[in-house]
């Protein structure tokens, strides 16, 4: 990667470990621009039947098209929890909370209230889990996965992993195997739902190094070469079973993790 001073490094090269600390929220939540939130969301925990309430009618004619009633079910309860979470911020009723989505599909506020900095969030979720970042004035990606190798797992890492990373991993066994499998996923999803691209840039194109305790870090970033701003890639392990992923603009950000 080359940076706008013309060095070449690395654009991403941290890799703390996330505080695996879940704690129920405080009633009252507020977040300062050195801050990381991370919200775990158990949804079958969380599902009510008045959760549809909250939605807008686009939302609902969304979950109205999943065939199965389980993935309806899920869907109207992570957008009523991602609702739920932002109106904390927000200090705003959760039905009243509008989205724009750029060209890719990445949601953000629109028209925040005046008295709120730009708050910046991203969701994902996997079966029964979702989780939600929120930071101040960054962008921020997160990715959640159930660790479960598929039996052609060569062939789909091709689509996303480097030749490079694909060698690497090809001589790698059993659960190591599989962690990286994930850690390279989940971190490169990260990564692009952090840029706001989704798919429409290749993660064959976002390099990831990953250390002896399985923890990835970026080192190179082609075809992003005008943003030359360090990031953090955090691993999360949020319940057995599962591996995310966080990407960030900043370093030594303060973690909270809170569940619900
Ligand atoms: C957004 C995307 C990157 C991830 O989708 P996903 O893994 O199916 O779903 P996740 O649960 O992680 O995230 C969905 C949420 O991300 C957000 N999102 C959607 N598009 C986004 C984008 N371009 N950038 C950032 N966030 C986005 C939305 O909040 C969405 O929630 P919604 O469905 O309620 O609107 C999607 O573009 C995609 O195509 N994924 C395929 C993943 C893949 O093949 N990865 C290969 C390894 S890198």
């Amino acid at each position: 990667m080359i940076g706008q001073d013309g060095t070449t490094r690395p654009v991403v090269t941290c890799c703390e470990p996330l505080v695996d600390n879940w704690r129920p929220p405080p009633p009252a939540v507020s977040i300062d621009s050195g801050d990381l939130h991370l919200w775990r969301i158990r949804l079958a925990t969380t599902l009510t039947d008045r959760q549809g309430e909250i939605l807008t009618e686009a939302e609902l004619r969304r979950a109205a098209k999943l065939r199965f009633v389980a993935d309806r079910r899920r869907f109207i309860a992570r957008r009523a929890a991602l609702r739920q979470v932002l109106s904390r911020y927000l200090q705003v009723p959760a039905d009243t909370i509008a989205f724009d989505v750029n060209a890719h599909g990445k949601p953000s506020i629109k028209a925040p209230p005046a008295h709120v900095e730009t708050l910046s969030f991203n969701a994902s979720s996997c079966d029964d889990l979702a989780l939600i970042v929120i930071a101040l004035n960054r962008r921020i990606g997160v990715d959640v996965e159930r660790i479960n190798l598929p039996p052609d797992d060569v062939e789909v890492a091709r689509q996303f992993l480097s030749e490079k990373e694909l060698e690497e991993f090809a001589g790698l066994q059993g659960t190591t195997r599989a962690q990286r499998f994930f850690a390279m996923w989940t971190g490169k999803e990260a990564v692009l739902k952090a840029l706001g691209t989704g798919l429409s840039l290749s993660p064959r194109l976002i390099e990831l190094a990953v250390d002896d305790d399985g923890c990835p870090a970026i080192s190179s970033l082609e075809g992003t070469l005008h943003n030359t701003k360090r990031w953090s890639l955090h691993s999360v392990s949020p319940e057995t079973g599962y591996l995310g992923a966080i990407a960030i603009e900043g370093h030594r950000l303060n973690i909270h993790g809170w569940t619900i």
